[in-house]
């Protein structure tokens, strides 16, 4: 009896600090709309955030970042507004307080962590150089790289990886992932830096593009960048993210995205932009 009545108890105070527990998280964080989470992504870069056709003929946003966006707000109470920027935009639209996540594959780079929060890592994936398949035994190390045009996306890590491993290149900053994929594959580029798994996926997709070999970098893994200072909003994405983690659904939305990525139903295979035009011409299959 005594002891059931303590069980009881027990259980009693349990919700209750639940309950407590819960209302100050939703109280404590304050997001730049009211109920809405926020968030910037640039859409070219499977299977982390890319467009793809919906059974509609509706160009949609989808990936794995996406799918964790949705899964942060869902657990915050908070609606998803999801905002694509070109990728060398978000930082600066994340400072300006536009927007209150950047959701985008981010490396949590010592350079950026002096400016911005970044939340514990979610995936971890690593860097690769590529060429066009054709060219694949042409290059036997950087040094083959000297005159010719290497490209990286415009105020990513990648653009910094060419800079320190191929100085004597002419360095070519593009704007979409997409387009350095397609510029490889009609020889405007001679080489890229490109995300490891990005760079797999879009081989998968186009056998034209050889992932030639990978790249040493320091701060491998993703992680959301936040300004700084927004402590409880930090705490209240990395308790969704340690979770999502844990239940194993982030690997669930990872075979997702990199299904849908290649689904051959979707013939243009993650080079859509937001009015569902193909970025790249002529290389589907
Ligand atoms: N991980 C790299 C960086 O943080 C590249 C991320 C690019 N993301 C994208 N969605 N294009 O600089």
């Amino acid at each position: 009896m005594m002891k059931k009545g303590f069980a009881v108890l027990m259980s009693a105070a349990m919700v209750l600090a639940m309950g407590t527990a819960v209302f100050a998280e939703e109280a404590s964080f304050t997001t730049v709309a009211p109920g809405k989470l926020t968030i910037g992504t640039s859409p070219d870069f499977a299977p982390y955030e890319f467009y793809h056709i919906d059974e509609n003929g509706d160009p949609q946003l989808a990936g794995f970042d996406i799918a964790l966006a949705q899964r942060i707000a869902d657990d915050l109470g908070l609606e998803l507004e999801v905002v694509p920027i070109d990728f060398g935009g978000i930082l600066t639209e994340l400072q300006s307080g536009n927007i209150d996540l950047g959701i985008s594959g981010f490396s949590p780079s010592p350079e950026r962590a002096e400016t911005f929060d970044f939340t514990d890592l979610y995936y971890t994936g690593g860097q690769a150089f590529c060429v066009a398949m054709a060219n694949k035994d042409k290059y036997a190390s950087y040094e083959d790289f000297k005159g010719l045009s290497v490209g990286a996306q415009t105020g990513s890590i990648q653009y910094g990886l060419a800079e320190e491993n191929t100085p004597d290149a002419n360095i070519v900053g593009l704007t979409k992932v997409t387009d350095i994929v397609m510029e490889l594959l009609n020889g405007t580029l001679d080489g890229a830096f490109i995300e490891k798994d990005v760079a797999l996926q879009y081989a998968k997709n186009y056998p034209e593009l050889c992932v030639l070999w990978d790249v040493e970098y320091d701060s491998e893994g993703s992680a959301i960048a936040l300004k700084k200072g927004n402590e409880e909003l930090l705490a209240a994405v990395n308790g969704v993210i340690a979770t999502a983690l844990e239940d194993g659904s982030m690997s669930e939305y990872i075979a997702e995205a990199q299904a849908l990525a290649s689904d051959e139903e979707n013939t243009y295979q993650g080079m859509l932009d937001a009015n569902g035009e193909i970025i790249a011409e002529g290389e589907t299959e």
